[in-house]
């Protein structure tokens, strides 16, 4: 809004311009209507004393206001330019505007049906400099330049009384008529500004409105919407997804429908909590999804008051993934004592062990073939030792006594080898071999290491398939730094409430002498040695999935003179 004092003109500027396209335009309807209503106003009211056909008179008045208003245009600034704060500056732009305005209005006085002035008028009281006023202000001005005019006709037909009173008389009748136009053109001015201004409000509050709804369906975590009653009106994307729930289907049911019946009273706590004390959270939540699936959740509650309408945001974080990594840890915690134990258990073992072999040998020398019972015996005493030797071995890997020298190796060719050197075994067991090896960069191991993991994941599928079957191994790349190898076998399968139990040491579900149960755990503690992760995917009587993600190059740094390249 400009301050007051700068006018640039009375009747919203480039006057001379705009005359053309006006006088030809047709009237819009409603200011044809406002015309209409106001010229019957003055006629049923009486005020129309002069009528339309006095063209005589008109047109008097009419030259008369044409040829008077330079002269009088200098009186009438002086009067009102201080009076409504127009810098001087300004005077010469108004003195134009005014003058071509009592021009149309001269026009309209002579001939009623020229209405250019009230066109012009009613769009400056929209649009122009005008409009931002009081209508007080630009009437004022006008009374006083009507003021003027009237004295100016008493002076100049002092000789002619008679013809003086009744220029007058049409004077004021035109200007009674001029007020009512401005009056009521301000008024619908001014509606019309209202109505814009709210149109304008109530799509700033729809904007607002959407804006927040993408907010909320934007958010990384599931929403909740629950009223004071416990119920739910309203979810946003994520927890759409997540549940399998669209938002409709939710809206009126109690929240803790979507808790497992467990949990629903502490859920309920949650809720009463933060509708007492305005927050509250709790971690020990699960959601219940439409395909029974239950997610841990850390659920933060906060309390919401808008007007007269209260409710509850149950925000909840998706925490499987947490929940995951702090069971592996307890894992890995768990198989690090026992590591301990182990270590212990085979250094002690090893020496005797050792021992009773060279024992064996030497009363093998001496009985030498003699006693066919006795070599027998003593052949299977060293089979039997041999095999505790063996699971000392194993003992030591698992509990990261053995070697940690590293080599930059290739996983697809230790597959193949070790392929090529189970070839026999696996034919016997009537096991076809399926192998899909991807381009995969080379791998800073330990290549006994790595066998082990291969020979014992490949053992573990062929006595899965008692009855021969398929075994597929596969690599990949997933990304620059981390390759993916599986084995997949279509054996027996293991029971998903076993699934836990399998990296354990000494689990194991084979038959004594068949099995020690160490092989999966050792698998898992060389892994965790090298960053990886292994998972398991099975199904009772179809197969079993080892997938084994390995990091490339995260041990880089402990290898000597790393070559470059
Ligand atoms: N491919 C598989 N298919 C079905 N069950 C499996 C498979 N791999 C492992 N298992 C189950 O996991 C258990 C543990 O395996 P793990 O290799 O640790 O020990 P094991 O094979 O029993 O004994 P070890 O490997 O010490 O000779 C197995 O006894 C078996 O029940
Ligand atoms: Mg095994």
């Amino acid at each position: 809004m400009r301050p007051p004092g700068r006018a640039d003109d009375f009747h919203g500027g480039r006057e001379a311009a705009n005359r053309e396209s006006v006088s030809r335009s047709p009237l819009e309807p409603p200011l044809a209507r406002h015309l209409e209503r106001i010229t019957g106003y003055l006629r049923d009211a009486g005020l129309r004393q002069i009528p339309p056909e006095r063209t005589d008179l008109r047109r008097t008045l009419a030259d008369h206001m044409q040829k008077r208003t330079p002269v009088l245009l200098e009186p009438w600034l002086r009067a009102v330019g201080p009076a409504l704060g127009i810098p001087e500056a300004d005077w010469a732009r108004i003195r134009e505007d005014q003058s071509a305005a009592i021009g149309r209005w001269a026009r309209h006085i002579a001939d009623p049906a020229d209405v250019e002035t009230y066109v012009m008028l009613s769009r400056h009281t929209r649009q122009g400099f005008i409009s931002r006023f009081p209508a007080s202000r630009f009437l004022a001005a006008q009374i006083r330049f009507t003021q003027l005019l009237a004295e100016d006709i008493k002076r100049e037909f002092a000789h002619d009384h008679a013809q003086a009173d009744q220029l007058r008389q049409l004077l004021v009748q035109e200007f009674q008529e001029r007020v009512l136009h401005i009056t009521d053109f301000f008024v619908q001015a001014r509606e019309d500004e209202l109505r814009r201004q709210e149109a304008a409000y109530r799509e700033e509050l729809l904007e607002q409105e959407a804006s927040y709804r993408r907010a909320i369906d934007g958010a990384p975590a599931c929403i909740l919407m629950v009223d004071a009653a416990g119920t739910l009106f309203d979810i946003n994307h994520v927890a759409e997804r997540l549940l399998g729930y669209g938002r409709e289907e939710l809206r009126g049911r109690p929240f803790q429908d979507l808790h497992p019946p467990g949990e629903r009273s502490r859920a309920s706590t949650l809720w009463r909590a933060a509708l007492e004390r305005g927050h509250a959270s709790r971690d020990d939540l699960h959601l219940l999804t439409r395909r029974g699936e239950l997610v841990p959740v850390f659920a933060n509650a906060g309390y919401i008051e808008h007007g007269p309408r209260r409710w509850v945001q149950l925000i909840c974080v998706d925490i499987s993934d947490r929940k995951r990594l702090e069971g592996q840890l307890v894992q890995s915690e768990k198989m690090a004592a026992i590591g301990q134990l182990a270590a212990g258990i085979a250094h002690e073992l090893r020496n005797p062990l050792a021992i009773v072999m060279n024992a064996l040998y030497d009363l093998h020398q001496l009985v030498d073939g003699r006693n066919a019972e006795v070599a027998e015996d003593l052949r299977i005493a060293e089979e039997e030792i041999g095999r505790a030797q063996a699971i000392i071995k194993n003992l030591l890997e698992f509990s990261r006594e053995s070697g940690v020298d590293l080599e930059r190796l290739d996983v697809n060719e230790l597959l193949t080898r070790t392929l090529q050197l189970m070839g026999k075994y696996l034919q016997d067991n009537g096991v076809r071999v399926t192998s899909d090896f991807g381009p995969i960069p080379p791998c800073l191991a330990n290549p006994n290491a790595m066998r082990q993991i291969v020979l014992n994941l490949i053992t573990n599928a062929v006595q899965a398939m008692p009855a021969g079957g398929d075994l597929t191994l596969r690599t990949a790349a997933v990304s620059p730094n981390l390759i993916r190898i599986e084995v997949r076998d279509t054996g027996v399968g293991i029971p998903a409430e076993h699934l836990q139990d399998i990296f354990n040491p000494f689990y194991t579900t084979k038959a004594p002498g068949l099995g020690t149960g160490l092989g999966l755990s050792v698998v898992h503690s060389i892994l965790r040695r090298y960053q990886g992760e292994i998972r398991v995917a099975s199904a009772v009587g179809v197969g079993t999935t080892f997938t084994i993600d390995l990091p490339c190059q995260c041990h880089a740094e402990v290898l000597p003179d790393r070559p470059e390249g």
